[in-house]
């Protein structure tokens, strides 16, 4: 029986691909204590089936949870949809490499979602996750604070810790940004970055770090190019990933309204119109509520500029 979309469980989430990510996110979901269903589904039902049974044998260690391989059917209900499905980058690959296969996936997965007329929030998370939301947005037909990417909430997880570890501080103290593209024409937002209120500039002084400029660069150009990185040594990026995904479900499923870089469409602001990248946003049980425009520099506006012609210019090529 067709369930009806009006019975959102707000308990219940949807993984969409158990590759690398999918699989190393629903671990980290079932670990969260978030829900009490999951469902996950993939093109490869025994790899669906796989994870599950996997995950769900260490529930002696966490909280009664339902986890199942299923099909599009069980998603209904759902409350968060996230979509990892898709190729991943392989070693000297961009991710704007992977956009005709993983757009090819989406217009697959997505008309699956919308017939059924789900209600939940669709969190994409495959790449170029920043033109897979334009799609998925462009597909769906959803409203646009139910459709966000995971955009540079992982970018701004490396950004902290690398800070953190340069400064000698706890990285929970590090508030800064990397916003624009989840790839390589991203930003480090810097004129903004600070440690507990204090400008970074002036913590760097603190603690007789004096090559600012010097370490800023560094420090970016690390995070830029952790993933390619971490895939020429193992293959693929996912715990980083997973826990990114964990933290966007707390601020949903708790409407926490925290202060994510997730990716969402741009409406004019600093001069960026109808293209979806990264920008800090209150997230919360309604997905995104709002952006949040922080100061930028002007080097770092031409920067973002330049990121959203970058996304332009591969969603021209796209026909979304
Ligand atoms: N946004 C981020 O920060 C971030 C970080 C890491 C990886 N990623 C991206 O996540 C995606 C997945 O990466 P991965 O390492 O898990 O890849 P993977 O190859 O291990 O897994 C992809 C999975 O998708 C499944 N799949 C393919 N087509 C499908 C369809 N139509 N329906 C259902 N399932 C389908 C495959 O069977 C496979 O299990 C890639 O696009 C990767 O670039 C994003």
């Amino acid at each position: 029986m067709e369930k009806n979309c009006q019975e959102l469980n707000l308990r219940k989430v949807a993984m969409i691909g158990c590759g690398f990510v999918g699989s190393a996110s629903a671990f980290a979901l079932m670990q969260s204590g978030l829900f009490s269903e999951m469902v996950l589904i993939d093109a490869d039902m025994d790899r669906a089936d796989g994870e599950a049974m996997d995950i769900r044998h260490g529930l002696p260690f966490e909280r009664p949870m339902k986890i199942y391989a299923g099909d599009y059917d069980d998603i209904v209900d759902a409350a968060i949809i996230i979509i990892t499905a898709g190729a991943n980058q392989k070693p000297d690959e961009t991710r704007l490499d992977l956009v005709h296969k993983n757009v090819a996936i989406l217009r697959n997965i997505i008309p699956e979602i919308s017939k059924r007329g789900c209600q939940g929030i669709l969190l994409i998370v495959s790449n170029p996750v920043d033109i897979l939301t334009y799609a998925a947005l462009k597909i769906s037909g959803f409203p646009e604070n139910r459709v966000i990417g995971s955009g540079t909430v992982l970018d701004t997880s490396r950004l902290k810790y690398e800070i953190g570890e340069y400064l000698g501080v706890d990285s929970r103290s590090v508030h800064a940004f990397i916003i624009g593209e989840h790839g390589d024409s991203e930003i480090a937002a810097w004129s903004s970055a600070n440690v507990s209120g204090v400008p970074l500039r002036n913590f760097y002084e603190m603690r007789g770090r004096h090559k600012y400029e010097k370490a800023a660069e560094r420090i970016a150009d690390t995070v830029k190019n952790s993933a390619y990185e971490i895939i020429a040594k193992k293959k693929a990026t996912y715990y980083g990933i997973a826990m990114s995904v964990r933290r966007i479900c707390e601020a949903i499923v708790r409407d926490e309204k925290s202060i994510l870089p997730i990716s969402s469409r741009m409406h004019g602001e600093y001069g960026i119109d109808d293209v979806v990248l990264s920008m800090p946003a209150i997230v919360g049980k309604d997905g995104l509520e709002s952006l949040v425009p922080i100061d930028l520099d002007e080097k770092e506006q031409r920067n973002l500029k330049e990121s959203a012609d970058t996304l332009k210019e591969v969603l021209a090529d796209i026909d979304c």
